[in-house]
């Protein structure tokens, strides 16, 4: 599958460096709308260099176009590529309005084309692991989950002097005004409609808890969601309660809890994170979560040791050369058009949780309090 890349920004080195991984897919060249950007990764990674979006498009060898622009423009990039007759791969979100999503994924539809978003880590050893565990009833019914994407206090790192490989720097201010939710819920909300059926309600709550998170400049918009937390009922009755943040200390638990036992890994970001089962059990009257967790075997069909490089052991370019391999069958994407879009959707609920009125607004208060005379 030939394949051309649009926007050689921080996450695009990731890619060309999980491509590796894939030698199916062939790169006919690179574009950004940042002339510098596009040269010096393309020299960087010795890739042909396209000067616009049009060059792209308009390059009949170019099968499927991967963009990996900023998530405010996935929409025009995507809507023109398909326009174009180019199957589509995109960074998530698939957009940042629902409305938006809909509309790209039926233009798909009505042009015979693919669209699937990343993240593509249901194809990771570890969530397919999960998954098997919960199809063999490892933990017996599941009834809950707990999932965690907090980030630790971003806004107080030295994200500064982060860097990609071929030099460009992490884009704190376009992360921060898309906020944690749009970034980071995904990467959990992938894997459960597929563990537990399609999501039928959430229940959110979002706030910006920091406003000014940069010292130069403002942000636009300047109150962009850094907490939110969701319950999300799915189809089999299962409830995931998903907390995102740059707030609160790093942690990307996930826990499931069951009839017998707790399914849990600590990191979606790792596609090989292990995953541990700690199992429920009686001693005389009570009963007793086994304090030593068993290792349940990672399921894997990768026959080479990946590459990785980096903090993130993720293979970005999987999700792809899979869609490339089930277009050549005539076949959906694993992560399809309508599961990308499921996705959106429920990411698009949590983030914008303020405006669209899921979150209960109290109507009672009272006087404030004193501390106890002894306690002054
Ligand atoms: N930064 C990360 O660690 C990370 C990790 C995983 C996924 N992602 C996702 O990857 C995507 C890109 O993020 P990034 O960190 O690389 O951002 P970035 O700002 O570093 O790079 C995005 C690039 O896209 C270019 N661009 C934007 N609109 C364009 C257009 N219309 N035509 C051509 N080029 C255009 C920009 O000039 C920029 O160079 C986002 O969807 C983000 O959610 C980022």
């Amino acid at each position: 599958m030939n394949i051309a890349i649009i926007g050689c920004g921080f996450v695009a080195d990731y890619y060309v460096r999980t491509l590796e991984n894939h030698p199916s897919l062939k790169i006919m060249g690179v574009m950004d709308r940042n002339p510098d950007r596009a040269q010096r990764f393309s020299d960087y990674y010795s890739l042909p260099k396209y000067d616009t979006l049009d060059a792209v498009l308009r390059d009949n060898r170019v099968q499927l176009v991967v963009n990996l622009t900023n998530p405010r423009n996935h929409y025009e990039v995507s809507k023109a590529a398909l326009e174009a007759g180019k199957h589509v791969y995109s960074e998530k979100p698939l957009a940042t309005d629902y409305a938006e999503a809909k509309e790209l994924v039926e233009l798909a539809e009505s042009r015979g084309l693919q669209i699937s978003s990343a993240p593509c880590s249901l194809l990771g050893e570890t969530a397919q692991t999960i998954w098997k565990a919960l199809r063999e009833q490892a933990i017996g019914h599941p009834y809950l989950v707990y999932a965690e994407m907090d980030d630790g206090l971003v806004h107080k790192m030295m994200y500064q002097a982060w860097k990609s490989e071929s030099g460009t720097p992490w884009p704190y201010k376009d992360e921060f005004e898309v906020g944690c939710t749009l970034e980071h819920a995904g990467y959990y909300l992938t894997w459960f409609p597929a563990f537990f059926g399609p999501a039928v309600n959430v229940s959110a709550f979002a706030d910006c808890l920091v406003k000014d998170k940069v010292s130069d400049g403002k942000l636009d918009p300047p109150d962009t969601p850094d907490f939110s937390v969701a319950c999300i009922k799915f189809a089999s009755g299962v409830v995931a309660r998903l907390t995102c943040s740059i707030v609160a200390a790093h942690d990307h638990e996930l826990k499931i809890f069951g009839e017998t036992g707790i399914l849990s890994t600590e990191d979606c970001w790792y596609y090989r994170s292990p995953v541990h089962i700690k199992r429920r059990f009686n001693i005389r009257r009570k009963t007793i979560v086994s304090p030593i967790p068993e290792t349940y075997p990672l399921v894997s069909n990768q026959t080479k040791k990946q590459k990785y490089r980096g903090a993130q052991q993720m293979d970005f370019a999987r999700g792809i050369a899979e869609m490339a391999d089930a277009i050549k069958q005539g076949q959906q994407p694993y992560l399809s058009a309508r599961y990308s879009l499921h996705v959106n959707e429920m990411v698009l609920a949590i983030h914008y949780a303020l405006d669209t009125g899921t979150s209960y607004r109290m109507e009672t208060t009272f006087e404030p309090l004193e501390p106890l005379s002894w306690a002054r």
